[in-house]
């Protein structure tokens, strides 16, 4: 079972997509650099049993601002698993790295108290079948309410004017499911990663265009009391339910 910490005021951010190499991890520990760059110390949460989050941040200089690690796709044997899980008490910002599979009870377990769930998306047609399914899945099975705006695509390695680029964001569009940012396809990431550092943490000169789009993505997680409280009120108002069936349609691949 996928446990995650259970705290009113933590501010538990989700990345998802059981499609390996779409940037699950590389999300996650760019969001982890950036929040440990303001503080308080974030804790980054690594359930995929491949641990490339845990071993990024392994190869982290201790000089750089601590990141809280939780390696919990290991099965501790002498600690209980809500031990094993415990983030630092003045920790607000935990950043959940998913793992390729996850069956449909870890995906409500996951996704139960989440105050924002990130679906990083790359442009090409296998990846948007596999993102369509994801998304459905969210909505259908951890139902996930798109009215409550906690679910949001951040688009990966994309080439702009390219035709698949093209047709990732009419797919996205046609979901009614907001796109808060578009990573390019940039040795920056990779270099990143080999290093244990975030894009923020590196030359501004040099990252500046990948800079923006995940300052992007963190103005949009930290409008989640927001987000929360305008949902919140929404619901004052009876609920109709969505009609599932734009989710369930199969994307578009007419020809770009
Ligand atoms: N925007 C990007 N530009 C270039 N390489 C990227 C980008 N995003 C991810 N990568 C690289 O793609 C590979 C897979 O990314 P990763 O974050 O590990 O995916 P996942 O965790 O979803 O399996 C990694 O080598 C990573 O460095
Ligand atoms: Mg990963």
């Amino acid at each position: 079972m996928l446990i995650t910490p259970r705290q009113d005021k933590l501010n538990k951010i989700i990345i998802l997509n059981p499609k390996g190499g779409c940037g699950k991890s590389t999300l996650a520990t760019n969001l982890a650099a950036r929040y440990a760059q303001d503080g308080p110390i974030p804790a980054l949460m690594d359930f995929d049993p491949q641990g490339s989050t845990i071993a990024w941040l392994n190869r982290r200089s201790q000089e750089r601002p601590q990141i809280h690690g939780i390696a919990a796709f290991k099965k501790s044997m002498q600690a209980t698993r809500s031990w094993q899980l415990r983030v630092p008490s003045d920790t607000v910002n935990v950043l959940v790295d998913s793992p390729a599979s996850v069956s449909h009870d870890d995906l409500r377990e996951l996704t139960r108290d989440a105050t924002s769930i990130l679906v990083p998306v790359l442009p090409s047609s296998m990846d948007i079948h596999a993102a369509s399914r994801c998304i459905a899945d969210l909505l259908l099975v951890a139902k996930i309410d798109r009215r409550d705006r906690k679910l949001a695509v951040v688009a990966n390695r994309t080439r702009k004017n390219t035709k698949s680029f093209a047709k990732l964001m009419r797919f996205l569009d046609s979901l009614g499911i907001p796109i808060i940012a578009v990573l390019r396809d940039s040795q920056n990431f990779v270099y990143a990663a080999e290093k244990g550092l975030g894009l923020c943490e590196m030359q501004p000169s040099r990252v500046k265009q990948d800079v923006e789009q995940i300052e992007k993505i963190v103005e949009w997680l930290e409008a989640w009391p927001q987000r929360r409280r305008a949902s919140t009120s929404a619901a004052a108002v009876k609920r109709q339910p969505l009609a599932p069936s734009s989710i369930l349609r199969r994307p578009q691949f007419g020809s770009a």
